[in-house]
């Protein structure tokens, strides 16, 4: 399915909005008590606040491109066997420990895929207020600026930026990525990070992921001309969880060798 270049930017600037009522929303929420639980572990926290912008997304999808089908993380949406036809991922809090217990560094994240091919994704990080959207047809815009593909930089003269628990226990050769960089970072939430890629600050982010932590950042990312692979160099599969590494051309290729030898 092909749409026209106003088409895509209608959707666009619908999200847009969206986006902005949900940041009030969420500030004023995350202002109040928050209602905080545990999942799988204790360092996976859901809130109050997850739940219910994921309730208000998925209700604004479902009336906005119906029949449509939502990849969310917190149980409103649905669980697609494919990538046929229009296919919405929902991230309503990238990054919850931070936003618990930093007040900073967490985003709302959607994309749109069409026939698996990326078409619009945003990340919203809430509290600098500033919308990192866009894809292939219209190009990637920082709010209202449109944005130039970062400088293609080798790892050893960047910051890369990795999960903190794989590297902690030496998982998928973290730590021999982290000694070739010329420095390393762990952010704690991946929309934050993916935005740290796209403007240049730093050369790579792997973690592994949900297809909703990773669906926006990767329309952006290609977009930007950086490559998303799974870790050992092949294509990402939007249905199941992926080790993913987003990097400019340079940092991709000597992690590929790194990986070998
Ligand atoms: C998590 C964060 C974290 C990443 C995890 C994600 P959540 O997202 O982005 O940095 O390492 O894989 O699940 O659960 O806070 O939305
Ligand atoms: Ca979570
Ligand atoms: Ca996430
Ligand atoms: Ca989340």
């Amino acid at each position: 399915m092909s749409f026209q270049q106003f088409e895509i930017q209608e959707i666009d600037q619908t999200v847009m909005l969206w986006l902005d009522e949900l940041r009030t929303q969420t500030i004023t929420a995350m202002n109040q008590q928050l209602d905080v639980d545990v999942k799988s572990d204790a360092s996976d926290l859901v809130t109050n606040v997850d739940r219910n912008n994921e309730r208000i997304i998925v209700e604004k999808i479902r009336s906005f491109d119906a029949g449509a089908v939502i990849v969310s993380e917190e149980g409103y949406g649905d669980r697609p066997t494919n990538m046929a036809g229009h296919v919405w991922f929902v991230d309503p809090i990238d990054g919850t420990m931070n936003f618990v217990k930093q007040r900073e560094d967490f985003a709302i994240m959607i994309a749109l895929y069409v026939d698996g091919e990326p078409i619009l994704g945003w990340i919203l990080d809430v509290m600098g207020n500033v919308v990192y959207h866009g894809g292939p047809q219209i190009g990637v815009y920082s709010n209202q600026l449109r944005m130039t593909n970062p400088v293609d930089t080798q790892l050893e003269n960047g910051i890369i930026l990795l999960s903190g628990k794989r590297l902690l226990y030496n998982m998928f050769g973290y730590d021999t990525i982290a000694k070739h960089a010329l420095g390393y970072r762990v952010i704690g939430a991946a929309g934050p990070s993916f935005i740290r890629v796209i403007r240049g600050q730093s050369v790579g982010y792997s973690s592994k992921m949900m297809p909703w932590d990773f669906a926006a950042g990767n329309v952006l990312a290609r977009t930007l001309d950086l490559l998303v692979t799974n870790l050992d160099g092949s294509p990402l599969d939007m249905l199941k969880s992926n080790v993913v590494l987003v990097a400019t051309h340079q940092t991709h290729r000597k992690i590929m060798t790194l990986r070998k030898s």
